[in-house]
């Protein structure tokens, strides 16, 4: 077997995946007809057009437009069972999906109907594809520190279904120490904590989410080797980073994917592993961002290997369900040696 046909069998986690982000035009279409709402698009190729971004803002500018068609709980389990059902497609044995409340409940929904309607697909995608899952609440960074304690304060009734905090939206002007006493009080309630940093933002977004939000996991990561003391730490605790390599090429944060530093991360001894991130704006699901980067980089058998492991290292599973699908990692990467 080649290695693009191992990388299609491999047992997948994805952990940096937010589900507002796999709003595909068709069903962006399908909503806004089933809610009456006028889309400012005529079809879905121009919806396909509408999507050449030049850095984060511009991307996020048209993602929390899309959104504005997901009114019900309904349409809520209707994106997530059709993420969940592409997923298994790829072989995805395990999901990590962000959810933004803020971009909801900031246009009156309430924040019941968001998490009602994704938890009830992820108990449904558990049953029927066998994928297992957690779910992690972002905060919108451009809003303040008030309006995230706020939203962790309506979450506490559905502390049992959500795993984890973490912090998403524009990067640059709004450092990590903004969130702290947020991230405080996430803490204490019991949930782990997560934070994208340095996807456009410097390396001390990086250490101050280590030092002030103690992140279990960085979300992209990927301008850390910037800061080769940053690295060495990054290194030696095992830090995880969810790289999302489309996604850093269609935001520019790389020219080309011939120029991602995914195997310069992996060199330097991180724990690197490949997400999609927001599939249905950036062009694909996990399985190509393994394909295209496997090409682009030429990575070999033992690199995607680790990649593989990592994400379920990564994961915030038990270790007991982490050993299982690393076995099953193994035994398909032992078929092709
Ligand atoms: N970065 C920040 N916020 C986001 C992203 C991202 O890549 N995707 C969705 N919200
Ligand atoms: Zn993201």
């Amino acid at each position: 077997m080649d290695l693009q046909g191992l990388i299609r069998r491999l047992p997948k986690a994805e952990l940096h995946l937010h589900i507002e982000g796999t709003l595909e035009p068709e069903l962006m279409m399908q909503l806004a007809e089933r809610n009456g709402l006028a889309l400012p698009y005529a079809s879905i190729e121009e919806i396909r057009n509408a999507y050449k971004f030049s850095d984060l803002q511009s991307f996020l500018d048209i993602y929390y437009a899309g959104a504005a068609v997901l009114q019900s709980e309904a349409d809520f389990h209707d994106l997530t069972y059709a993420y969940l059902d592409r997923a298994a497609q790829d072989n995805v044995r395990h999901v990590e999906i962000f959810f933004d409340p803020q971009t909801h409940t900031g246009r009156g929904i309430r924040f019941d109907t968001v998490i009602e309607g994704i938890s009830h697909a992820l108990e449904d995608g558990q049953e029927r594809l066998d994928i297992s899952y957690r779910l992690i609440l972002c905060f919108l960074r451009h809003l303040t520190a008030d309006e995230a304690m706020a939203t962790l304060e309506s979450a506490l009734p559905y502390k049992k279904r959500i795993a984890a905090v973490g912090l998403d939206s524009s990067e640059v002007g709004h450092p990590p120490s903004k969130f702290k006493a947020v991230f405080e009080r996430a803490r204490a309630e019991g949930f782990l904590t997560v934070a994208h940093a340095g996807e456009e933002g410097p390396p001390s977004y990086i250490v101050e989410a280590l030092d002030l939000l103690k992140v279990r996991r960085i979300d992209h990561g990927v301008r850390c080797l910037e800061d080769p003391v940053l690295v060495a730490r990054l290194a030696k605790d095992q830090i995880p980073l969810t790289v999302c390599p489309l996604s850093n090429v269609k935001l520019r944060v790389f020219d080309t994917l011939q120029q991602h530093n995914l195997r310069q991360l992996l060199d330097a001894g991180l724990c690197v592993t490949v997400n999609s991130d927001d599939p249905a704006y950036f062009g694909g699901y996990i399985g190509e961002n393994f394909l295209r980067t496997q090409q682009a980089l030429d990575l070999g058998i033992e690199e995607i290997h680790t990649l593989a492991k990592n994400a379920f290292i990564a994961s915030f599973l038990g270790e007991a369900e982490k050993a299982r699908h690393i076995r099953s990692v193994d035994e398909i990467v032992a078929t092709i040696l």
